[in-house]
């Protein structure tokens, strides 16, 4: 069975772009591979966090999970800080990555374009090598991600080979797993950009957990393009074929055909609205159920970490064996 691992930050709020462009897929792929997800708390540590806000989030976003469908017995749910392997071999991966190559990283660029390098943690531009660190020591043949972390996956490609090449075959090059559909949701108010959980957006974000009536409204509100006609074109009209694509996923239908279906951009939205509504609706149902019982889903997590370690473990030990390490309990002499 090929194994796949993916990855969601505990920060800000799930939100419609996450759902769509990766965890329903992870839902989906928990019968056709082995897989392993992991809420990457330590990936949030790389700009300022209340540690109380961390908590309850990483705590929420595993209940978002499970209230999607994440179901423990198919699939290894887990927190990344609960498996300390990631950073040990994050480490020796430093080691291998060069300066040159994570400044070359577009989401470091992006997130140190207005306070400048000087300021940002250290951790926002090493995060790409913790990314490769987590993928790499579960022996993950596919990533399944939206289209935003296709450079990173590139990244971890290449620390994958060049390691393999200096010290031996040790680790599984992966790949990323990009649906075509869904991939790359875009902000309501701001159809240029990504819709996304650090947005100055909030109207422009549909969170997973909105009221009903909060997500009609941010549909309804969002920005079109001039013109009156519907047609799947991103290039052209980003705004419009921003909703047509969300009614597309949430309906299952090809963009083009539910475009055809319109001649008004009213009806559009108020259709993807309510396949949105409910789309989501039993998610919340199920998260407001899991939300009475935290410590149901922390136990969930626990067991996840254990089962991950397992796995996490061997590949860390193979790749310290590899680059020359001295285990320990080894008797010298
Ligand atoms: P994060 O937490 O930003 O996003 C989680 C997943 O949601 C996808 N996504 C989107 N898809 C479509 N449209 C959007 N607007 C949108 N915004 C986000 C992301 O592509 C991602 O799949 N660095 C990663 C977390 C990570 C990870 C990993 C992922 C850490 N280690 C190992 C995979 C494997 C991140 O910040 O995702």
């Amino acid at each position: 069975m090929t194994r796949a691992l993916s990855g969601i930050q505990p920060t800000g709020d799930t939100h419609l772009g996450n759902y769509l462009g990766a965890v329903r897929h992870w839902v989906a792929d928990q019968d056709v591979h082995d897989s392993y997800y992991c809420i990457v708390d330590l990936h949030a540590l790389t700009i300022p966090r209340d540690p109380g806000q961390l908590r309850a989030k990483t705590l929420e976003t595993a209940m978002i999970l499970l209230a999607a469908g994440l179901d423990p017995a198919r699939c290894t749910l887990f927190v990344q800080s609960q498996v300390p392997e990631h950073t040990e071999l994050s480490w020796l991966l430093e080691c291998v990555a060069s300066m040159g190559e994570l400044r070359r990283m577009t989401q470091f660029k992006d997130k140190t374009a207005k306070g400048g390098e000087t300021e940002a943690r250290v951790g926002l531009f090493t995060y790409p090598v913790l990314q490769a660190a987590d993928i790499l020591i579960y022996d993950a043949d596919l990533v399944p991600v939206g289209e935003d972390q296709r450079q990173h996956l590139e990244l971890c490609r290449d620390l994958a080979l060049r390691f393999n090449h200096r010290y031996g075959d040790t680790f599984v090059v992966p790949e990323a797993l990009i649906r075509p559909l869904g991939a790359k949701i875009q902000d309501l108010q701001e159809p240029a950009r990504k819709m996304s959980k650090s947005s100055e957006s909030p109207q422009g974000t549909l969170l997973v957990l909105d009221p009903p009536d909060v997500m009609r409204r941010k549909i309804r509100r969002a920005v079109t393009d001039p013109g009156t006609e519907v047609r799947f074109d991103p290039e052209g009209k980003p705004g419009v074929s921003n909703l047509v694509q969300i009614l597309a996923v949430a309906t299952g239908r090809p963009p083009a055909e539910v475009a055809a279906s319109y001649d008004q951009y009213g009806p559009l939205k108020n259709d993807a609205a309510e396949a949105v509504v409910e789309l989501l609706l039993p998610l919340q149902e199920r998260y407001r159920e899991l939300a009475g019982d935290p410590k149901r889903t922390a136990a969930i997590l626990e067991e996840g970490a254990a089962k991950a370690q397992r796995v996490a473990s061997a590949t860390l030990a193979r790749a310290k064996d590899a680059v020359g390490l001295l285990p320990r309990g080894r008797v010298v002499g």
